[in-house]
Parts: C-alpha cells; sequence; structure tokens
C-alpha cells in the first residue's frame, strides 16, 4: 500500500499560489495547506479524496436547511431568467419587497424598517451609520459613541473592526477608535475566583451603566451585542444579562442594537432569538448568513418604527439616508432568501431546533469529563469546547510555551475529528460547532461521538509528546 501524501491538486496548487483567504496568517501564506472541498449534500461536505466529513460548523453558522436542495437551485434559477439585477436606489422589484415585508413581519417588536444588504459586516455597518445619522437629524452630533464588548464579532469593515472585541483581530490593523468602549468579557468562566454567577451578571450589567455615565448618556449613541457571542467562543452571557443591558440602554436613551447575525434565522430555535429567547425588542437587529443558507450572500439592518420615526416624514429635516450598495436588495439573493425561509417554515425547523436542543447541550457538556477539556458553551444548535492542557507546570515549559501549546489544541483536535468523519472549526484552544438544522438526533450523536475520541487521541498525543498522564477534569461552574 502506498501511503504517501498524493500531490497537490489543481486546486490546491492555485489556492496556495493565488487565493489570499480572510484572515490570512501571513507568515504560513501560501503553504496552509487547506482542505479543498469538492462538493456538499445535506449536512455533509466532501474533500477532493471523496472523503464524507459531517459539517460541523453549518460552513460559517449559516448553512441551515444544508446543502445542495434543488428547489433552492430552481428558485435562483427562475430568478436569474426573470429578472436578474435591478438598480436597488431607483427602482424596486418584487422578491426583495416581499422579503422586506417578510423579514418585518417575522422580527421583534415593531421592526418594520428593512434596508436589505449584502452580508453581516454591511448589515452592522449599516445599523452604525444609521445611530450616526440618526442622532445628527436629531441635532445631537455629539451622540455618536458605541459601547460593545470583550469577545465580540460584528465585521470586518473600518467601523464594525472598531467595535470589535478581540484583540487578536487588530493585530497591526490599528483602527483608530476614538468613538468606540469595550466591556470586559461576559463570559462566566472569566468570573473572580469565589463570586458567583448573579454576582458577575449584576457586575457586568454595572459596568455598562458606569460607562454610560462616565461618557455622558447624552453622548453615547448605541451599545452593541451579540445576543450570544458567537466567534468570541459561543459566550453565553449569565441569564437575564441580555434583558437588563437592554433595559439600562432604555432608561438612557442608547440605542440596543442586537447583532443576530448567527442567531437569526433558527439557529436557537426562533426567527429571532432577541425577543423570543431573551426578551428584548431591540431598536436596531442585522442579521445575515442563515437567511439565505449560505446559497447566495444576503444581509439585513432592520429598524424599529420607533427609531425610523424620529427622522423621517416632516421630521426628516430633508435628510437622505446617503448609503447603501449597488446589490442591496439583489432580486437572486432575495429569491433565495424566500425560498429558504419557506422551507425552514415548512420542515418545521425552528420547532425541530427546540426539541433537538436539549439532546445536543446535554452531549455537548458530558465532555467535561475528558481531562483536556476546561469548558463547553453552548445554546440551541450552538456549542463551544474549550481545551487546556492542565498540569503543565509539571513539565518545566514557560508559561509563553503552554500558551503556543494551547493555541494548537483546536486545530489539533479538528484534524483528528477530520479523519474520523466530521469538520469543526477550530479557533484558538477552541472548537465551535453549529451544524446545519436538519441534521437528526442520530447525527447529533454521531457528531459527539466523534468529537469525544477526536478529544481523547489529541489529549492521547499530547501525553505522549510530554510524558506523563494529564490530570483528570474538575468540575467548572
Ligand atoms: C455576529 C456577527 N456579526 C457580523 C458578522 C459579519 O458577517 P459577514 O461575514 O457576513 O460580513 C459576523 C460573521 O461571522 C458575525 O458573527
Amino acid at each position: 500500500m502506498n501511503h504517501q501524501t498524493p500531490p497537490p491538486s489543481l486546486a490546491q496548487t492555485q489556492d496556495e499560489q493565488f487565493w489570499m483567504h480572510p484572515w490570512e496568517y501571513m507568515s504560513s501564506a501560501g503553504t496552509a495547506q487547506r482542505t479543498v472541498i469538492s462538493h456538499a449534500e445535506g449536512i455533509y461536505v466532501y474533500d477532493e479524496s471523496g472523503a464524507r466529513m459531517i459539517d460541523g460548523p453549518a460552513g460559517m453558522w449559516c448553512t441551515q436547511i444544508g446543502y445542495g436542495r434543488q428547489e433552492m437551485a430552481d428558485a435562483i434559477a427562475a430568478q436569474i431568467t426573470r429578472l436578474t439585477y435591478i438598480n436597488p436606489f431607483a427602482l424596486s422589484a418584487g422578491p426583495p419587497a416581499a422579503l422586506a415585508a417578510r423579514l418585518a413581519q417575522m422580527a421583534p417588536g415593531d421592526m418594520h424598517h428593512v434596508f436589505l444588504t449584502t452580508g453581516g459586516t454591511t448589515a452592522v455597518e449599516t445599523a452604525l451609520r444609521f445611530v450616526h445619522y440618526y442622532n445628527n437629524v436629531l441635532g445631537r452630533p455629539e451622540k455618536k459613541h458605541i459601547i460593545s464588548r470583550a469577545d465580540a464579532y460584528h465585521g470586518s469593515s473600518y467601523l464594525t473592526g472598531m467595535v470589535a472585541g478581540k484583540d487578536r483581530d487588530k493585530s497591526f490593523l490599528d483602527i483608530s477608535m476614538p468613538q468606540a468602549h469595550l466591556l470586559s468579557s461576559v463570559n462566566p468562566r472569566r468570573r473572580p475566583e469565589g463570586m458567583t454567577v448573579q454576582a458577575f451578571c449584576d457586575a457586568r450589567v454595572a459596568e455598562l451603566e458606569a460607562k454610560i455615565l462616565e461618557i455622558g448618556a447624552d453622548r453615547v449613541g448605541a451599545f452593541i451585542a451579540e445576543p450570544v457571542q458567537a466567534s468570541g467562543g459561543v459566550i453565553v452571557a449569565p441569564e437575564g444579562y441580555f434583558r437588563r443591558v437592554w433595559e439600562v440602554c432604555r432608561k438612557h436613551d442608547v440605542l440596543f442594537i442586537a447583532d443576530e447575525v448567527v442567531t437569526a434565522f433558527g439557529r436557537l430555535g426562533h426567527w429571532f432569538a432577541s425577543k423570543e429567547v431573551f426578551g428584548v425588542e431591540p431598536d436596531l437587529v442585522t442579521c445575515a448568513k442563515g437567511i439565505t443558507s449560505g446559497y447566495l450572500p444576503l444581509g439585513a439592518c432592520l429598524i424599529s418604527d420607533r427609531v425610523f420615526d424620529q427622522v423621517a416624514g416632516d421630521k426628516a429635516k430633508g435628510g437622505s439616508f446617503a448609503h447603501g450598495y449597488t446589490n442591496s436588495g439583489h432580486p437572486v439573493c432575495s429569491a433565495a432568501a424566500l425560498k429558504n425561509i419557506e422551507i425552514i417554515e415548512r420542515e418545521g425547523l425552528l420547532e425541530k431546533v427546540r426539541a433537538l436542543a436539549p439532546h445536543f447541550q446535554q452531549r455537548l457538556h458530558a465532555l467535561r469529563d475528558i481531562p483536556l477539556v476546561v469548558d463547553t458553551r453552548g445554546i440551541g444548535l450552538l456549542g463551544c469546547v474549550e481545551c487546556t492542557v492542565r498540569g503543565i507546570e509539571h513539565s518545566g515549559m514557560t508559561p509563553q510555551e503552554h500558551l503556543a501549546f494551547d493555541a494548537d489544541l483546536g486545530a489539533r483536535i479538528d484534524r483528528h475529528c477530520q479523519a474520523m468523519g466530521l469538520m469543526l472549526r477550530p479557533i484558538v484552544n477552541q472548537c465551535v460547532f453549529s451544524p446545519p438544522l436538519v441534521i437528526t438526533r442520530e447525527e447529533i450523536d454521531q457528531m459527539f461521538d466523534i468529537m469525544r475520541e477526536g478529544i481523547v487521541r489529541t489529549m492521547r498525543d499530547i501525553e505522549r509528546d510530554l510524558g506523563y498522564r494529564l490530570a483528570p477534569a474538575q468540575a467548572t461552574g
């Protein structure tokens, strides 16, 4: 048998030479050896050798209805032949108008104004620019400061990058942030030793209020938050936090932007999570990803009547919200979104997620008995497993060496899992996952069986490298 690594495929070669990827690690540019996916069906992706893997992260939290649906292809093809494009600045068309109406109907509270965008970044950019516009029209040009939180991710433009909460996302990108303010992490695991989760929640809510008062409520335009911080490592804030920070914002006339780019369209078992899961009616909501299940790019920024009406009609002062994209409300992308929403509804995927979530979460938290695992977090069909090499002080490693060792854990686990038929999304010492919503209970079991084995194999590798057995897991709060 020939065990040699096969020569790189044409796609691999071209990828390495020419495709500069998002978050390209410049030190390994041109040698990254990414897995090339050749095709996909349902919840499975296939690499070029034909190996089949469960798509653990659903692409990037987005392939809700699964891959390769003929119905989607037909709807998209029909729209292409009927009407490929309209100028959204001057004209309208059936699919984007119908989509806006549908979103307004599904959204929490009175969000009847829908700005269609090309994805999540442009949705958040729209929300932030609208906050600026709104306060200028209201004659409050100072009220533009934005508060966000550690571990947040809101997109990849300059303005959305300004409210990012992850230091590593800012390396060598010296974004100037005079109007952006970051609160501390809401990850209960990061709370000081001896502090209860309730006290931690109180402290994080108080921190927002203190920050608003410190800057001056008349200078704070908005607070932006993901209901669950997804790419920050699936951070679920303590119970009650989201509603309480919303109340603080209302009290101080600070707009509340819920960034639901990940949490909308069924991930937590509802069209939107803000109201149904967290009891909040935001002023602005952003969404993208699952809105088309990744079939085509699209996003939206939804604005409540309460806010919109302040700067519209006879209160508009002759202003125009001079913001938009050539592909705002693209008819083909809108047709894809409408068909996707129809499928989610027809197949009862929201109810299905609500029914499957307890089992998914139970299987996730059961991983805590593996010595390498320090935390498991999740909600709905979202999960994260965080790992660390415990007891490393006995190995003679410096703290820096330990950090470097930990930093590779997610990728090592993912490599083992891929070999067994499951793809994860490694983020430093964590792996996150959010499978397509069409996954069955049996496939969830399969996914966690592989994940458990992948983590255990990684741990055995490490124990071999270090020459000792890792200390057993301790209960985590
Ligand atoms: C919460 C959140 N907001 C915004 C974005 C940016 O979306 P996009 O990559 O579609 O621009 C993301 C992407 O992961 C996200 O997770």
